[in-house]
């Protein structure tokens, strides 16, 4: 049986290569984790379906290779284009054990306002919070570049489900 949909709204997840974006993305559609997870070829999307003041959201997440970014050809990426058309919002995601992934969020953030709607919500995530003794970003230096930004924040860790579920609902509830 067709279930009714109120609104279907289209996230894409961006950021560096191993950063964690798919496992979020596993964690969130199928409440799914892998330790040997294979880099993102192409584009993927994965759904799911909730419910939020009554209304039934269909959050369709758009899921791509972070190893694409190489800052002199991103410009000419066939699929960028096609992979922000439509988006509503976005996960800006970085690897807190990995200060260069950190720091090429600026750049992510420059494709993103080159190719998005100007009205798209985005979330600065900082995923693998579970490596507590490998921590190379403070949550205070990411905290002042997101209010800088003007993006909200949040730290996860895909691997412990911890704010998995709370950094997906922030984005689909302020679209909403
Ligand atoms: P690309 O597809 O290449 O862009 O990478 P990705 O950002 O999709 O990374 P992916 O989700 O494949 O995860 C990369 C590696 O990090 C894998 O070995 C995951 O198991 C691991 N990983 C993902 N999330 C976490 C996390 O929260 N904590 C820890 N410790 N490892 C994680
Ligand atoms: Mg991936």
């Amino acid at each position: 049986m067709n279930q009714r949909v109120d609104y279907v709204f289209k996230v894409v997840l961006i950021g560096d290569s191993a950063v964690g974006k798919s496992q979020l993305l596993a964690r969130f559609a199928r409440n799914e984790f892998s330790l040997d997870s294979k880099a993102t070829v192409g584009v993927e999307f994965q759904t799911r379906t909730l419910t939020i003041d009554q209304k039934i959201i269909k959050a369709q997440i758009w899921d791509t290779a972070g190893q694409e970014m190489y800052f002199i050809f991103y410009q000419y990426r066939a699929v960028t284009s096609a992979y922000y058309r439509g988006a509503v919002g976005a996960m800006l995601v970085y690897d807190i054990s990995k200060p260069q992934t950190f720091e090429h969020t600026v750049r992510w953030l420059e494709e993103l306002r080159g190719h998005a709607d100007k009205n798209i919500v985005v979330i600065l995530v900082g995923n693998k919070s579970d490596l507590v003794t490998q921590r190379a970003v403070s949550i205070e230096e990411a905290k002042e570049f997101a209010e800088t930004e003007n993006l909200f924040f949040i730290e996860t860790s895909a691997l412990e489900s911890t704010n998995v579920e709370t950094a997906f609902l922030t984005v689909l509830t302020e679209i909403y």
